[in-house]
């Protein structure tokens, strides 16, 4: 399966990006399975439904989210009426939405997404380590199984934590790739039992900027600790930046991996395969 993830879309600048790059991105790729994260689309701060709706005609398959899921409060009721945008698992139980959702693939494949959020300096959560072997126990991977590939999104402050959580899943996912930082780090590749990682993918959005938000009142929030400006984000041309990952059916494990960075002031990276 080609599966591609792409991080954080941050603000308009990420909005436009990935709204008119993504259906020949994910043409070019020959992509099975888009996943994309959400988070910060609106503004900076959540997704709005509009948003959603947008992004799911450009290509997406599932959105997923992380600390600023509530953001925009709309989604507390919107949510639960579209299984294609996802929250993380480790809310509390009782929370609006799902955490995982199978979605189906072309050629009678099955995926499952899903979106855990990291407790190390970040709001504590439940524990997203149980959470996330709670809910693969639920599933089977590779042929003859519930579904043919296995997605995590772990929405993660510190790479300690993600490492943790990548090696402890190591041959039962088929991708663990991180989300949050903002910036893609260069340390993708194939885990030891067959599991594709990425501590961050980076994120869609001006790389001109502080982690996507306009960077003189950002640095400022450094220099001073009255309020000042608001934060709003940056409005140069975005970056779109994720993983590109293409699996075994047969084993749900990963073949190749690749980073993607297409527009903007990044590196430009295109897989090879
Ligand atoms: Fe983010
Ligand atoms: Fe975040």
């Amino acid at each position: 399966m080609r599966i591609l993830f792409l991080g954080d879309v941050v603000g308009r600048a990420g909005r436009d990006a990935l709204t008119g790059g993504l259906p020949a991105l994910r043409a070019r790729l020959r992509a099975d399975l888009v996943v994309v994260n959400a988070e910060n689309a609106s503004h900076g701060f959540g997704v709005s439904p509009d948003m959603v709706r947008a992004f799911l005609a450009a290509g997406a398959d599932v959105l997923t989210l992380g600390n600023h899921s509530w953001d925009r409060k709309e989604l507390v009721g919107y949510i639960d009426g579209e299984p294609r945008l996802i929250r993380p698992l480790n809310y509390p139980p009782g929370t609006p939405g799902r955490g995982a959702t199978v979605v189906d693939v072309p050629g009678g494949r099955k995926a499952l997404v899903m979106n855990v959020m990291g407790r190390l300096f970040m709001e504590p959560l439940d524990d997203p380590f149980r959470g996330a072997q709670a809910e693969l126990a639920k599933h089977k991977l590779g042929a003859g199984g519930s579904v043919q590939a296995i997605l995590v999104d772990i929405h993660a402050e510190a790479t300690s934590e993600k490492m943790s959580f990548a090696h402890s899943f190591d041959g039962r996912v088929s991708v663990v790739v991180g989300t949050h930082t903002h910036v893609p780090s260069a340390d993708y590749r194939i885990l030891e039992n067959g599991t594709a990682y990425q501590t961050d993918a980076g994120m869609c959005g001006d790389y001109d900027s502080v982690i996507g938000m306009q960077k003189g009142p950002a640095a400022l929030r450094f220099w001073k600790k009255v309020p000042g400006e608001k934060l709003a984000p940056a409005e140069g041309t975005a970056s779109l930046s994720g993983l590109f990952v293409e699996t075994d059916d047969t084993t749900g494990l990963a073949l190749r991996v690749a980073p993607v960075r297409q527009g903007g002031l990044l590196s430009q990276a295109f897989p090879d395969f």
